[in-house]
């Protein structure tokens, strides 16, 4: 593993018992475009998803933000045509979304959808579009290309549960005429769950599969990348495994002690009080984070300044509202709205109650990047930090396509003094 300016650049293999060097790469444009300016995918973040294992030992996930994005098109060992595979991987079971689609398996090699049964992957997430399983999602499906299917009915299974468990083992299996989706709670010892077990979806185009043999994660089989989850780790086989084979490795998942990690490395935030962001940037450190309306930037602000502005400047520390470990803010001068990114631009909206929004206001605080302060990161796109740039305030990485991502002046642009509200 390679750690370049927080994001991994090369990090999974698919161990076929040795390993095949199957390493997963920046996903290239595919039928979708990626963030990228060439159309690739964006890199994960190094610290969105950290962990512990066997009681204490740091170990960090991928996560996945939608526009993230994995992919090896010239894999080795891997199922093509109607061959048998299996797979498993350990994932988030609270980070999820209804982009299509967070996958980890089987997929096109050429970045295209190809047709109804090009690909086998996992799929975790509440889209419903293709297929479904019980109450409100997420589910653990598979996607075959052309759907995210939960068993033999192309629309739904209702042995297929909603999974709420924070670590969560995901199995997906397939050889001829015969597949199956298995679950359970990584952190619990036992067997997995069989939520489905039986013959290929009753739809044209799947029995026979025909597997390409490429490996994705975190997008589908053509490049689509709007969604998010996060991945801890996983294995593709050649084979069909047996549930004795999956329930063995899911033994050793639980052994291996999967526990969450705090996602704020930096000085804590008393929830509850009223806070003031001071930037520290060489040109604007008598401005503060402010709104006027909607629209967040900084402004000048004193203990002497009008008891308007005052209030403008000030944020009451919340607990994080898309994820009660990190933060959110909310305005002082306007109860009920709080600070979140909206097309990486900083602004303040109104809570509409959704998960987007929620997730749009969570923030987590790490030591301030150029050693003042604290740096306040997205919680959704680790990558992206609360930057001024010309006084606007966005959710910004430290190089990237925005003209906001430029790496001059970044952490200082992204460290901030947090001192008393000034209301
Ligand atoms: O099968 C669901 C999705 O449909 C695939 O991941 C993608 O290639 C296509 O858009
Ligand atoms: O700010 C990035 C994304 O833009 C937000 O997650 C979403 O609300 C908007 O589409």
């Amino acid at each position: 593993m390679i750690i370049k300016v927080f994001v991994f650049e090369v990090l999974i293999e698919a161990p076929l018992f040795f390993g095949r060097g199957n390493h997963l790469r920046r996903a290239p444009r595919g039928a979708f475009r990626g963030p990228e300016a060439d159309g690739s995918d964006n890199l994960a973040s190094a610290i969105g998803a950290p962990v512990t294992l066997g009681g204490g030992q740091r170990a960090y996930g991928v996560f996945v933000s939608p526009g993230t994005g994995y992919r090896n098109n010239a894999a080795r060992g891997i199922a093509v045509g109607d061959q048998p595979e299996g797979m498993y991987a350990v994932l988030d079971g609270t980070h999820y979304n209804a982009g299509c689609c967070f996958d980890y398996g089987n997929a096109e090699v050429s970045g295209n959808d190809t047709g109804n049964g090009h690909m086998e992957a996992i799929y975790y997430g509440d889209n419903a579009f293709w297929g479904s399983g019980a109450g409100p999602g997420p589910w653990l499906m598979a996607d075959l290309e052309n759907g995210l299917f939960s068993g033999r009915s192309p629309k739904n299974n209702p042995a297929d549960p909603s999974v709420s468990r924070r670590f969560f083992t995901a199995a997906v299996k397939g050889k001829p005429n015969q597949w199956a989706l298995r679950g359970a709670d990584a952190q619990r010892p036992g067997p997995l769950s069989t939520y489905f077990s039986g013959g290929r979806p009753a739809v044209a185009g799947y029995d026979p599969m025909s597997k390409e043999g490429a490996i994705v994660l975190g997008i589908g089989g053509d490049n689509s990348i709007g969604a998010q989850g996060t991945f801890y780790e996983g294995a593709m086989t050649a084979g069909y495994p047996s549930d004795a084979t999956e329930d063995a490795v899911q033994a050793n998942i639980a052994a291996a002690g999967y526990a969450t990690a705090s996602l704020n490395t930096g000085p804590r935030l008393a929830v509850g009080s009223s806070i003031s962001l001071r930037a520290t940037s060489s040109c604007c450190t008598t401005r503060y984070i402010a709104r006027s309306g909607s629209v967040v930037s900084t402004r000048v602000v004193s203990s002497s300044s009008a008891a308007a502005l005052k209030k403008q400047a000030s944020w009451t520390v919340r607990t994080g509202l898309g994820n009660g470990a990190c933060y959110s803010f909310e305005s002082v001068d306007a109860p009920g709205s709080f600070l979140r990114h909206h097309y990486f631009d900083l602004v303040l909206d109104a809570n509409d109650g959704s998960k987007q929004y929620a997730e749009d206001a969570t923030f987590c605080s790490l030591a301030g990047l150029n050693g003042q302060g604290n740096s306040i990161r997205s919680w959704s796109y680790p990558a992206r930090f609360l930057r001024h740039y010309h006084n606007n305030i966005h959710v910004a990485s430290n190089g990237g396509v925005h003209i906001f991502d430029a790496t001059a002046s970044y952490n200082d642009d992204v460290s901030w003094i947090i001192g008393a509200g000034f209301a």
